[in-house]
């Protein structure tokens, strides 16, 4: 039975909690008077990544691009300004720098008195406000003459906005600072650093920062930022990755040592996203780490999140390189997580613990998790992660290690590393999905199946994409937030497996994104949450202390039909393809006619395919392709055909209820290298390995194929001999997904009702083990007008909470869910 919801037997038919009936109730019980799980107050958390400018343009409020002239273009952000009568040049040097750990600066050699010098752009322009102070520093030397420094503010026109003069200029380096106000507001100001009277400076860590920032700290982060993450109330904060940690190659991975101390000492690193993504490039995207380690703990602090560090595990992004650390050599890596488990927790007379308290917080920041690598695979990632957790759990037993299930969620790779995490008794264990709205409405079950003495789960990245994974195109709609709440409900459900949880990514610059969607949106003024942000903060605000057994009951349908049409394709192989028939019964579905190139076939981009001799043929051997035909209403079909490999390295690609938003069954014949026939199956675009079995194909003998579809169930048949038989779950659509939790503090139930159907779902609620319902009752209701509703600057809160009236006077009461809605309940009960 799975914990926290009961459904009487026989009346649920396939996966999940499918109903169909329109306006029929369902019936709806909570066992109030017995409390399961505590849930743990770290489920609801938050995943921090400098991705998308997330940090450096975003998070970390500094408004210079390539301050220390320490990018490997040490002009890249700036530009040399100077007017016709200006006469001089701008020279990057290196020789006596202010600091060596800093070595290059600006010369700035003005041979007029006229100004001339420096401009910086910002990141994608500097967000500036009318009436609000700007605090600017800078290393300065001056060199000949006798000039000063005009600093100014500009709008994207270059018109002033403010103004200021540094003289008395010292001939040795010094810090010298200077507020401006801005008089008007420009999303895309710029800073001009000039030279005036004529002479010859030295300029470095040229600095801007708005004096409103989070806490008012000096050097700090941006306030509005920062607000939207504390309105969500984070259980815990991951940080600093993602990929970031891995790099692409082992000497570009986030070192946490060299992010502490003096901003200008810490060592800038090119960033993992600084990379052409899908024709978005970001050439100019480094990481200064002024939102670094020291500055990390802090946050988490100020919003009461538990730190959850992930460190680099000896390997580089296995998705760029892979590079590896020798198992002799990792020593290092190990000694950097014993060295930061002192820096956060360390005493001051410890070395490390010495080093935060000179940074100014001697108390320790209590870290109690660590991550060791973000995103691994592999036996290579378990031998890593197992020398960390000898030493790690020797030294620091309270230290809790979180470790990594890979990429995905369902393939050969999380296959091959849960059950030996599991063995290994891994504490936590961090599982990432990317997938379609199907995904997660059909995964809603997933916790359900799992061991609670076993490792305990922390779905630290997902996103719902409404296109494809990893796509330019996908949106924060509705209908992918619709799909995160009912599977949150799932999580909450089984707390007592799931104790973290996070979206990923957390923050998207809308002019310098790399990936999307994203739970946060701004640009250099301005930034607005996400349908996807209200979800998470509805539940992260309505989190509760003990999951309550929730029983759902009422006019459970058919699942949602296995249904989808047919494709054919190749895996680095050439082939023929003939007498192609898809027929249900007597009813022929489609009948190929290869005598011309046949209508209605959806022809990928890669391949080469073409008809002749009554035959379609692939003939690329490099390709990896497939042509898709039919659908989407085909159920319960039978596929015949003829397959000749003609070349190339495996066999046939045979798909078949292909539906949309990536779900699909391939029958996958000479693959692994021509050692294996195998079925995949993608569902929401997660592929998964269901059955394989030993087999090749060879090359110039045509197969006889058949495929037969019943319901859930495949059958495939290679020259009239049955090679797999196999049922592969049908995706559930228009769910009713529910979890209730008990709130100590407040004396409430809370219930998180998830109607994914497009009609209003009447819920007959039973609390039961409630003697009395306290007034107060409360709705909280979370829906778009349509599920591609999405919010944007000018729109804000289109998809945003909104009260919703309910009537609860007793343990029995009548709800009524709309369509396509997240609805929260809160009702004070007396037990
Ligand atoms: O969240 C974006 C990226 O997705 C993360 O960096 C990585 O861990 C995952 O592949």
């Amino acid at each position: 039975m799975r914990p926290g919801l009961e459904m009487p037997m026989g009346m649920a038919l396939g996966l999940g909690l499918v109903c169909v009936a329109m306006a029929a109730p369902v019936q709806l019980t909570v066992q109030v008077d017995r409390p399961g799980a505590v849930i743990a107050p770290t489920l609801w958390g938050i995943f921090f990544e400098d991705i998308n400018l997330g940090a450096d343009g975003g998070l970390y409020a500094e408004l210079v691009k390539n301050r220390g002239f320490e990018f490997p273009d040490p002009m890249m952000g700036w530009f040399m300004l100077r007017t016709s009568h200006g006469r001089g040049e701008v020279r990057i040097l290196s020789e006596a720098p202010f600091d060596p750990a800093n070595a290059r600066y600006a010369r700035i050699e003005s041979r007029a008195p006229t100004p001339m010098g420096l401009s910086n752009e910002g990141f994608r322009g500097m967000g500036l406000r009318g009436g609000e102070d700007y605090d600017l520093s800078l290393q300065v030397r001056r060199v000949s003459g006798n000039p000063r420094l005009l600093i100014e503010l500009v709008d994207e026109l270059g018109q002033t906005l403010a103004e200021a003069r540094l003289a008395d200029l010292p001939s040795d380096w010094q810090r010298r600072a200077v507020s401006l106000r801005p008089r008007d507001t420009t999303a895309r100001g710029r800073l001009n650093v000039l030279v005036e009277g004529g002479g010859t400076v030295d300029v470095d860590m040229v600095s801007l920062f708005p004096r409103r920032t989070w806490k008012g700290r000096p050097g700090g982060l941006r306030a509005d930022l920062v607000q939207m993450l504390a309105d969500l109330k984070p259980g815990f904060l991951r940080f600093p990755g993602g990929c970031i940690v891995e790099g692409s190659e082992l000497d570009k991975r986030y070192q946490w040592k060299t992010t502490i101390g003096p901003v200008e000492q810490r060592r800038l690193l090119i960033n993992r996203w600084n990379y052409e993504f899908k024709h978005r490039p970001t050439p100019d995207y480094y990481q200064s780490f002024g939102l670094g380690f020291f500055e990390y703990f802090q946050l988490a602090k100020d919003l009461g999140a538990e730190p959850l560090p992930i460190l680099n595990c000896g390997m580089a992004c296995q998705f760029n390189s892979g590079e590896l650390v020798p198992m002799d050599q990792l020593e290092p890596y190990i000694q950097d997580a014993l060295d930061l488990i002192e820096f956060a927790n360390g005493p001051v007379t410890s070395p490390w613990g010495a080093r935060r308290a000179a940074l100014g917080h001697p108390e320790p920041f209590g870290l109690k998790y660590l991550g060791i690598g973000n995103e691994q695979w592999g036996p290579q990632y378990l031998e890593r992660y197992a020398a960390f957790a000898r030493v790690l759990k020797a030294r620091h037993p309270e230290i809790t290690l979180v470790s990594s299930a890979g990429p995905s969620p369902d393939d050969e790779r999380f296959d091959f590393l849960w059950p030996r995490l599991v063995e290994m008794k891994a504490e936590i264990v961090d599982q990432h999905c990317y997938a379609n709205p199907i995904w997660f409405f059909s995964s809603v079950d997933r916790f359900d199946r799992y061991d609670p003495s076993g490792p305990k789960v922390f779905f630290g990245e997902y996103a719902a994409q409404s296109d494809r994974i990893v796509s330019v195109h996908n949106r924060n709609n509705w209908e992918c937030a619709l799909a995160e709440a009912a599977f949150m409900t799932g999580m909450e459900r089984n707390a007592a497996v799931v104790v973290m949880s996070a979206y990923a990514p957390l923050f998207g610059h809308a002019d310098g994104w790399q990936w999307r969607p994203n739970l946060i949106w701004f640009d250099n003024l301005r930034v607005f949450g996400t349908p996807n942000y209200y979800v998470q903060q509805a539940f992260a605000q309505n989190r509760g202390d003990r999951v309550l057994p929730v029983r759902l009951e009422g006019p459970i349908a058919a699942p949602a039909l296995a249904r989808g049409g047919i494709g054919l394709g190749t895996y680095r192989t050439t082939a023929e393809f003939k007498d192609l028939i898809v027929r249900r019964g007597h009813e022929v579905l489609y009948r190929a006619d290869f005598s011309k190139r046949p209508e209605g076939w959806r022809w990928p981009a890669e391949g080469r395919w073409d008809v002749s001799d009554g035959l379609l043929r692939q003939t690329d051997v490099r390709s990896i392709t497939t042509a898709a035909v039919g659908g989407p209403d085909w159920t319960d079909y039978t596929l015949e055909l003829k397959a000749r490999k003609t070349g190339g390295a495996e066999g046939f690609l045979i798909v078949f209820r292909d539906a949309w938003q990536g779900t699909r069954i391939q029958w996958n014949l000479g693959g692994w290298g021509n050692t294996r026939h195998g079925i995949q199956s993608w569902l929401g675009g997660q592929e998964k390995l269901v059955t394989q079995t030993p087999g090749s194909i060879e090359t110039d003998r045509w197969y006889d194929i058949r495929v037969e579809l019943r319901g859930p169930r495949v059958d495939c048949y290679l020259d009239g001999q049955q090679i797999h038989s196999v049922e592969v779950p049908v995706p559930v659509q228009d769910g009713f997904y529910a979890t209730a939790a008990w709130e100590e503090a407040t004396g409430q139930v809370i219930l998180k009702l998830v109607n994914a159907a497009p009609f209003d779902r009447l819920v007959a609620l039973q609390l039961a083990g409630v003697r009395s319902v306290r007034p107060g009752s409360r709705g909280i209701l979370l829906r778009g007008e349509t599920l591609a509703d999405e919010n944007d600057f000018e729109h804000p809160t289109r998809v945003a909470p909104r009260d919703w009236p309910v009537q609860i006077a007793g343990p029995t009461a009548d709800l009524s869910v709309p369509p396509h809605a997240l609805l929260v309940v809160r009702v004070p009960v007396e037990r």
